[in-house]
């Protein structure tokens, strides 16, 4: 793929789009340099070092070692105003890359499989826009570059060591990049966007002996397999249906030989749903299932269950602002989709249970040129004529903003 990448949206040019369009070249090579060393959740040293490099290099502000490997960069315009911040997470995944391009990651087993590297870009982009145009904004951005999204979270620890405070941060606005989406549209509604993410593990005690022999035993497998079964019916019949709610058990561990009766079952889960006040009810429902039919038997069990993410619930306001921007930078026939909730979960909701904000996906398959692997996949890539404009989008954003009422 050439360097030379041109954005071939067919809309009204304006001062930001040429400007922002010049830097097409810079976001491609440092996207890039960003894909060919990835890192895991909280060891993006490397990263962390890439970023700090450009932000001195172009005068602006910056702490790093934030909630360890984060940096928050402060940029001030040359006039007064609100503070908004803007979030992009910068970590990879344990994948091995099977994409054969030239940028292709150096360090075995990681890969940026989901587009991290493609927001650390766009964050980097926005950044080197306001810093060297500091007259035609008003107000102060925060950058927060965010460790660790895909586990185990680095979105609290930022929080908890203050990024939203110092100057007070009155709205944050996020993207992520989306090939569930074509080139050309965003992704952005109002209220949910995407689901809690809770977790479970459970160990079945049961009593094992001779697979001829039931009678004798507490057959584990058996236990495991009414549970199961068992759970299905919380999303069926515990849940309204106007609502939406997953219950996946991913792992299911017993036994060591086929004559045996296994004493022990071990699985796990993960649970998803939008609406907060669902928040205790499913996990409550899974231990009532699992300790019902642990009792009928005469077995016991342990069980861990934990809320990893809660809800990305986007704010009215910032919403309507982020999708005013959307319909002025792409054109119908794609344009603008509201039903984009994804059962996926994300950190950013953290941030968005502190201030108002909104978050948006970026479409960013391209299926002609064969970029249209899901997220996570080892060939996932995207379309990168999407960089220019994830940072108009937020140049615009931060335009409005200025004389927007929350
Ligand atoms: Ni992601």
């Amino acid at each position: 793929m050439s360097n030379t990448i041109t954005l071939d949206y067919s809309i009204e040019s304006s001062a930001i789009r040429a400007e922002i369009a010049q830097l097409q070249p810079q976001l491609v090579h440092w996207r890039r340099r960003l894909h060919q060393y990835p890192e895991l959740g909280f060891q993006e040293i490397l990263t962390a070092d890439f970023i700090a490099e450009k932000l001195s290099d172009w005068g602006i502000d910056y702490q790093t070692q934030v909630a360890k490997t984060g940096i928050v960069a402060t940029i001030h315009s040359n006039h007064e105003g609100k503070v908004l911040a803007i979030r992009a997470d910068m970590d990879a995944l344990p994948i091995q890359e099977e994409n054969q391009v030239a940028y292709c990651s150096k360090h075995k087993g990681i890969m940026h499989g989901c587009g991290h590297d493609g927001h650390t870009a766009i964050a980097l982009g926005i950044a080197h826009y306001l810093a060297h145009n500091r007259d035609k904004w008003q107000g102060t951005v925060k950058i927060i570059f965010q460790p660790a999204e895909e586990g185990p979270g680095g979105a609290k620890p930022m929080i908890e060591a203050g990024v939203l405070t110092n100057p007070r941060v009155d709205a944050i606005i996020g993207l992520h990049l989306w090939n569930n989406l074509p080139v050309g549209t965003i992704g952005v509604r109002e209220g949910a966007l995407m689901a809690a993410v809770e977790c479970f593990k459970c160990t079945l005690f049961g009593k094992g002996g001779h697979g001829a022999m039931p009678h004798q035993t507490v057959d584990s497998v058996v236990l495991g397999a009414q549970i199961i079964n068992g759970l299905q019916s919380i999303v069926s019949r515990n849940i309204s249906p106007i609502d939406s709610a997953v219950v996946t058990v991913g792992q299911f561990h017993a036994g060591t030989a086929l004559n045996v009766i296994a004493d022990t079952a071990k699985m796990s889960g993960t649970v998803r749903y939008f609406n907060p006040k669902l928040e205790k009810l499913i996990g409550e429902r899974i231990e009532a299932i699992i300790k019902g039919i642990c009792e009928s038997h005469g077995a016991k069990y342990e069980l861990d269950y934990w809320q990893l993410y809660p809800p990305v619930i986007n704010n009215s306001r910032i919403t309507q602002l982020v999708k005013s921007v959307a319909l002025e930078v792409v054109e119908t026939p794609l344009g603008v989709v509201p039903e984009c909730q994804t059962m996926g979960g994300e950190d950013m909701s953290f941030f968005l249970q502190e201030i108002p904000g909104c978050y948006f996906f970026l479409g960013s398959a391209n299926e002609g040129k064969g970029l249209n692997y899901p997220h996570h996949h080892p060939r996932f890539d995207f379309d990168e004529t999407v960089l220019s404009l994830g940072v108009e989008i937020f140049a615009r954003c931060i335009e409005k903003f200025a004389d927007f009422t929350i």
